[in-house]
Protein backbone atom coordinates (compact mmCIF):
# COMPACT_ATOMS: atom_id res chain seq x y z
CA UNK A 1 0.00 0.00 0.00
CA UNK A 2 2.75 2.53 0.76
CA UNK A 3 4.94 1.33 -1.97
CA UNK A 4 1.87 2.14 -4.50
CA UNK A 5 1.43 5.94 -2.71
CA UNK A 6 5.20 6.18 -3.54
CA UNK A 7 4.54 5.02 -6.87
CA UNK A 8 1.79 7.39 -7.66
CA UNK A 9 3.19 9.88 -6.10
CA UNK A 10 6.50 9.34 -8.36
CA UNK A 11 3.93 9.03 -11.33
CA UNK A 12 2.69 12.69 -10.18
CA UNK A 13 6.02 14.83 -9.85
CA UNK A 14 7.19 13.07 -13.53
CA UNK A 15 4.17 14.26 -15.16
CA UNK A 16 3.72 16.91 -13.57
CA UNK A 17 7.35 17.93 -15.34
CA UNK A 18 6.58 17.39 -18.81
CA UNK A 19 3.67 18.73 -18.62
CA UNK A 20 5.45 21.94 -17.00
CA UNK A 21 8.30 21.50 -20.16
CA UNK A 22 5.41 21.14 -22.81
CA UNK A 23 3.59 24.35 -21.61
CA UNK A 24 7.45 25.95 -21.35
CA UNK A 25 8.08 24.51 -25.34
CA UNK A 26 4.45 25.95 -26.38
CA UNK A 27 5.12 29.38 -25.00
CA UNK A 28 8.76 29.60 -26.17
CA UNK A 29 7.31 28.59 -29.90
CA UNK A 30 4.37 30.72 -29.97
CA UNK A 31 4.59 33.56 -32.44
CA UNK A 32 3.87 36.41 -30.56
CA UNK A 33 3.88 40.31 -31.75
CA UNK A 34 5.45 42.15 -29.98
CA UNK A 35 8.21 45.22 -30.47
CA UNK A 36 11.18 45.00 -31.52
CA UNK A 37 13.71 46.32 -29.44
CA UNK A 38 16.27 48.55 -31.22
CA UNK A 39 19.39 46.64 -29.97
CA UNK A 40 19.26 42.65 -29.34
CA UNK A 41 18.61 42.31 -25.20
CA UNK A 42 20.44 39.35 -25.33
CA UNK A 43 23.60 40.69 -26.40
CA UNK A 44 26.67 38.85 -24.61
CA UNK A 45 24.24 36.92 -22.55
CA UNK A 46 25.87 33.45 -21.90
CA UNK A 47 22.93 31.67 -21.26
CA UNK A 48 20.89 33.23 -24.35
CA UNK A 49 23.93 32.58 -26.84
CA UNK A 50 23.89 29.28 -25.79
CA UNK A 51 20.46 28.55 -26.01
CA UNK A 52 20.66 30.23 -29.24
CA UNK A 53 23.51 28.71 -30.64
CA UNK A 54 21.68 25.14 -30.15
CA UNK A 55 18.49 26.89 -32.60
CA UNK A 56 20.71 27.72 -35.34
CA UNK A 57 22.58 24.41 -35.36
CA UNK A 58 19.04 23.11 -35.74
CA UNK A 59 17.23 25.33 -38.36
CA UNK A 60 19.51 27.50 -39.71
CA UNK A 61 23.14 25.83 -40.08
CA UNK A 62 21.40 23.10 -42.94
CA UNK A 63 21.85 26.39 -45.27
CA UNK A 64 23.84 29.09 -43.50
CA UNK A 65 26.55 26.29 -42.44
CA UNK A 66 27.68 24.69 -38.80
CA UNK A 67 29.91 28.40 -38.69
CA UNK A 68 27.65 30.49 -40.48
CA UNK A 69 29.61 31.12 -43.22
CA UNK A 70 27.18 30.23 -45.79
CA UNK A 71 28.82 27.09 -46.50
CA UNK A 72 26.30 24.23 -45.39
CA UNK A 73 27.49 20.65 -45.55
CA UNK A 74 25.84 20.15 -49.28
CA UNK A 75 27.65 23.06 -50.81
CA UNK A 76 27.29 26.61 -50.03
CA UNK A 77 23.35 28.20 -50.15
CA UNK A 78 22.85 30.85 -47.57
CA UNK A 79 24.27 33.94 -46.71
CA UNK A 80 27.64 34.22 -44.59
CA UNK A 81 26.20 35.85 -41.37
CA UNK A 82 29.51 36.26 -40.18
CA UNK A 83 29.61 39.27 -41.86
CA UNK A 84 26.08 40.75 -41.48
CA UNK A 85 26.08 44.41 -41.40
CA UNK A 86 22.11 45.90 -41.32
CA UNK A 87 21.71 46.03 -37.80
CA UNK A 88 19.66 44.03 -35.24
CA UNK A 89 16.23 45.03 -36.48
CA UNK A 90 16.89 43.97 -39.76
CA UNK A 91 18.09 40.73 -38.50
CA UNK A 92 14.86 40.15 -36.97
CA UNK A 93 12.87 41.37 -39.61
CA UNK A 94 14.79 38.87 -42.74
CA UNK A 95 14.91 36.02 -40.06
CA UNK A 96 10.79 36.59 -39.46
CA UNK A 97 9.75 37.03 -43.14
CA UNK A 98 12.42 35.69 -44.99
CA UNK A 99 13.86 37.02 -48.32
CA UNK A 100 13.79 36.20 -51.54
CA UNK A 101 16.75 37.53 -54.22
CA UNK A 102 16.53 35.04 -56.46
CA UNK A 103 20.08 34.63 -56.92
CA UNK A 104 21.46 32.00 -54.59
CA UNK A 105 17.82 30.78 -53.05
CA UNK A 106 15.42 31.87 -50.81
CA UNK A 107 15.74 32.21 -47.40
CA UNK A 108 12.15 30.89 -45.15
CA UNK A 109 10.58 33.17 -42.69
CA UNK A 110 10.40 31.72 -39.63
CA UNK A 111 8.16 34.20 -37.72
CA UNK A 112 5.14 31.17 -37.18
CA UNK A 113 7.76 28.91 -35.96
CA UNK A 114 10.11 30.96 -33.84
CA UNK A 115 9.11 33.52 -30.79
CA UNK A 116 10.91 36.45 -31.28
CA UNK A 117 13.10 35.86 -28.40
CA UNK A 118 14.48 32.93 -29.71
CA UNK A 119 15.40 34.53 -32.94
CA UNK A 120 17.05 37.29 -30.45
CA UNK A 121 19.08 34.37 -29.02
CA UNK A 122 20.12 33.15 -32.20
CA UNK A 123 21.03 37.06 -33.06
CA UNK A 124 23.15 37.17 -29.83
CA UNK A 125 24.88 34.08 -30.32
CA UNK A 126 26.01 35.07 -34.13
CA UNK A 127 27.01 38.26 -32.79
CA UNK A 128 29.58 35.96 -31.14
CA UNK A 129 30.65 34.91 -34.84
CA UNK A 130 30.85 38.25 -36.19
CA UNK A 131 34.19 39.41 -38.46
CA UNK A 132 35.51 42.71 -39.91
CA UNK A 133 32.52 44.39 -41.55
CA UNK A 134 29.83 42.79 -39.43
CA UNK A 135 27.61 45.37 -37.87
CA UNK A 136 24.66 44.43 -35.16
CA UNK A 137 23.50 47.75 -33.85
CA UNK A 138 20.35 49.44 -34.53
CA UNK A 139 19.52 49.55 -38.19
CA UNK A 140 19.95 52.35 -40.19
CA UNK A 141 16.66 51.72 -41.92
CA UNK A 142 13.27 50.21 -40.54
CA UNK A 143 12.33 47.25 -41.44
C1 LIG B 1 16.41 26.78 -46.66
C2 LIG B 1 17.69 27.39 -46.43
C3 LIG B 1 17.80 28.44 -45.31
C4 LIG B 1 17.51 28.27 -43.97
C5 LIG B 1 16.99 27.04 -43.26
C6 LIG B 1 17.84 29.54 -43.33
N1 LIG B 1 18.29 30.41 -44.27
FE1 LIG B 1 18.89 32.33 -43.93
N2 LIG B 1 19.20 32.59 -45.92
C7 LIG B 1 19.12 31.61 -46.88
C8 LIG B 1 19.51 32.16 -48.16
C9 LIG B 1 19.57 31.40 -49.48
C10 LIG B 1 19.83 33.51 -47.93
C11 LIG B 1 20.33 34.52 -48.97
C12 LIG B 1 19.17 35.10 -49.69
C13 LIG B 1 19.00 36.53 -49.37
O1 LIG B 1 19.94 37.18 -48.89
O2 LIG B 1 17.92 37.04 -49.63
C14 LIG B 1 19.62 33.76 -46.51
C15 LIG B 1 19.80 34.98 -45.90
C16 LIG B 1 19.76 35.20 -44.54
C17 LIG B 1 20.00 36.48 -43.89
C18 LIG B 1 20.34 37.79 -44.59
C19 LIG B 1 21.82 37.92 -44.72
C20 LIG B 1 22.26 39.32 -45.13
O3 LIG B 1 23.47 39.57 -45.07
O4 LIG B 1 21.42 40.15 -45.48
C21 LIG B 1 19.88 36.26 -42.56
C22 LIG B 1 20.07 37.28 -41.45
C23 LIG B 1 19.56 34.86 -42.37
N3 LIG B 1 19.48 34.24 -43.59
C24 LIG B 1 19.38 34.26 -41.13
C25 LIG B 1 18.92 32.97 -40.96
C26 LIG B 1 18.62 32.40 -39.67
C27 LIG B 1 18.85 33.07 -38.34
C28 LIG B 1 18.13 31.13 -39.90
C29 LIG B 1 17.62 30.14 -38.88
C30 LIG B 1 16.49 30.59 -38.09
C31 LIG B 1 18.13 30.94 -41.34
N4 LIG B 1 18.61 32.06 -41.94
C32 LIG B 1 17.70 29.76 -41.96
C33 LIG B 1 18.72 30.32 -46.69
C34 LIG B 1 18.30 29.78 -45.49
Amino acid sequence: MRRAVQVATVVMVVMGCLAFDAGLIAQRLAHTESEVPATNPFSGDEKAIKEGRSWFMAVCAPCHGPRANGAAERGPSGADLRVFKRGFEQFVHIVKNGREVGRIGKMPGWGKVLSDELIFQIGAFLETLAIEGAYWGESQTKP
